[in-house]
């Protein structure tokens, strides 16, 4: 286990995840050390000191959260798990992830990894015992149903995955369906039978013994699903409603359960899940009475088009609904989701980078982001995963030698404009966004205010965003401006010194609160006293 570093302040009680700056990493694109294309644990040991060498010319992370790298034949690219507790020879060995622990541990980086328990891969040798007859001791830890009178599957459930269609599939040599919410190859495991339970206790135990910091989970809102086989209610033009088989009341036993196991260990292991209700109002219901997972990922950013106020009001909404003792967490990209810089534009990047790390919640950088990677555009010969998402996955842009220094073989996706944007090129240089979030990562350190404030809305024109952050005497104020003109908007009176500009030229400036210049794309992070007025807040 790292030390939880002190970082200044009378702080207490120190949590690695309240405090850090989390990143995740996509192993089959982080670095690859052996030359077949495909990154691997060795690879990630040797960009660490990218992610942190205890020194602000590093990104500063306090914590990596691995995308899966366990035995999988990869037809969901390690989403489907044949074997929780081993590494996939494609990654490297069980040996390779134990160095991977202790390196990230000696730079302060905690670890966590991804935990799938909605579904196993159909090779998992507790599948084939299941599907290898109707009588067999492990049948009931999958679902299976008959077929509808008259044939077909047993209800109108779909997968996630819309080419897949029927969250069913019929296994010809038994007769009966079994359920399957994303490919038939990742059938679902039945949370209704308690070995199901038992055994990934047991998965966890085997991580949490190993030292790792705790878990991502995978699809935590799905996990149980009706006893009963009710149909869905039909498609509504206005959207879909409410799914009879995703955020049953029964799932919340299960998170805390997992919480009592991570508590029975010592050093604040943790987990955060990937829950994906309708809505900010079940979204916190995850985190129950501080009973359930620590963290669950709030996607709102994903779904947001580029507005101030969009953004201001998922951030209102977020720290509205949550109690004080629950902690919020922001995240702009991730593996399924098309990259932040592709979606807002290469000149808003600063501005996005600045929201991400001085809100109140810990942030979950995507890799790449740092350098402002974008979606790849993927020939049609090149695409391999079943559900569109290859252009977020290309592998990282360390330098501009042949594949961008991530591989000397063939690598399994397209690279992106390499050449033009990667980590060699930006780190001397103080303007680039790397050195932005480099600078912002920094700070948040320094600042207990940034850490652990308190949030509060400042108004401001329409097309900007500012809050001000504040903590034991410490404020900071943010200002963003999401438009494409040059704004004037008033923080307070009295005048104060910019601590991070994204444009970098204006860091250590000393501005009047009164008139805050913001250039079009822009954003400042300023240090104001606790003399500063704010005259000017939304309730
Ligand atoms: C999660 C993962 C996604 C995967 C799916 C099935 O949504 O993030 O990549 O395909 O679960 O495991």
């Amino acid at each position: 286990m790292p030390e939880n570093r002190g970082l200044g302040g009378t702080e207490s009680p120190q949590r690695w995840w309240r405090d850090g700056v989390l990143y995740q990493i996509y192993p089959r694109s982080f670095q690859d050390s052996n030359g077949d294309g495909i990154g691997d644990l060795p690879g990630i040991i040797s960009r660490l000191d990218h992610l942190n060498d205890g020194t602000p010319s590093s990104l500063g992370v306090d914590g990596i959260w691995l995308s899966p790298f366990y035995r999988s034949p990869m037809k969901d690219f390690g989403y489907d798990v044949a074997d929780y507790c081993d590494v996939d020879p494609i990654f490297g060995s069980l040996a390779d992830f134990d160095r991977l622990l202790s390196e990230a541990h000696r730079r302060g980086i905690h670890v966590i990894v991804d935990l799938v328990p909605n579904h196993t891969s159909d090779q998992h040798p507790w599948f084939e015992a299941a599907r290898s007859s109707r009588g067999d001791p492990k049948r009931d830890w999958y679902r299976w149903a008959d077929p509808r009178p008259g044939g077909g599957p047993p209800n109108n459930w779909r997968s996630v995955f819309r080419r897949v269609g029927s969250a069913w599939t019929l296994d010809r040599r038994t007769g009966q369906y079994y359920l399957h919410h994303f490919l038939p190859e990742q059938p679902d495991l039945n949370w209704w039978n308690e070995a199901v339970r038992e055994a990934m206790d047991g998965v966890m135990r085997f991580w949490l013994d190993r030292g790792v910091d705790g878990f991502r989970v995978d699809v935590a809102h799905g996990l149980v699903r009706p006893r009963d086989l009710r149909n869905n209610p039909p498609f509504q033009v206005r959207g879909w409603p409410r799914l009879r088989n995703w955020d049953l009341e029964e799932v919340h036993e299960i998170h805390r359960r997992w919480r009592k196991l991570l508590d029975s260990y010592d050093g604040d292991r943790m987990a955060v899940g990937e829950v994906n209700p309708r809505g900010l109002a079940r979204l916190v219901r995850y985190y129950g009475n501080d009973d359930e997972l620590q963290l669950s990922f709030n996607f709102g950013f994903l779904e947001q088009p580029w507005r101030a106020e969009a953004f201001r009001s998922i951030v209102e909404r977020w720290e509205a609904l949550l109690p004080p003792v629950s902690w919020p967490d922001y995240t702009l990209s991730n593996h399924d989701r098309s990259r932040a810089v592709t979606r807002y534009g290469e000149a808003r990047a600063g501005v996005a980078a600045m929201l991400l790390l001085t809100l109140r919640g810990t942030p979950f950088l995507y890799y790449g982001e740092e350098i402002g990677m974008t979606d790849v555009v993927i020939p049609r010969d090149r695409i391999v995963d079943i559900d569109g998402r290859d252009p977020e996955r290309t592998p990282m842009q360390w330098d501009a030698t042949p594949n961008g220094g991530f591989t000397s073989g063939g690598p399994w996706l397209p690279m992106g404009d390499f050449a033009r944007r990667n980590v060699r090129g930006q780190r001397d240089d103080p303007a680039s966004l790397l050195s932005l979030y480099r600078r912002l990562v920094w700070l948040r350190k320094r600042s207990v205010a940034l850490r652990r404030g308190k949030y509060r809305s400042i108004r401001a024109p329409r097309g900007v965003f500012a809050y001000a952050r504040e903590a034991e005497g410490e404020q900071v104020l943010v200002a963003l401006n999401f438009t494409r003109s040059p704004l004037r908007v008033a923080l307070g009176s009295g005048s104060a010194r910019v601590l991070v500009a994204t444009d970098h030229s204006r860091d250590g400036d000393s501005i009047e609160l009164e008139r805050v210049h913001l250039p079009r794309d822009a954003g400042v992070t300023i240090q104001a006293d606790q003399r500063t007025t704010m005259s000017q807040k939304t309730p």
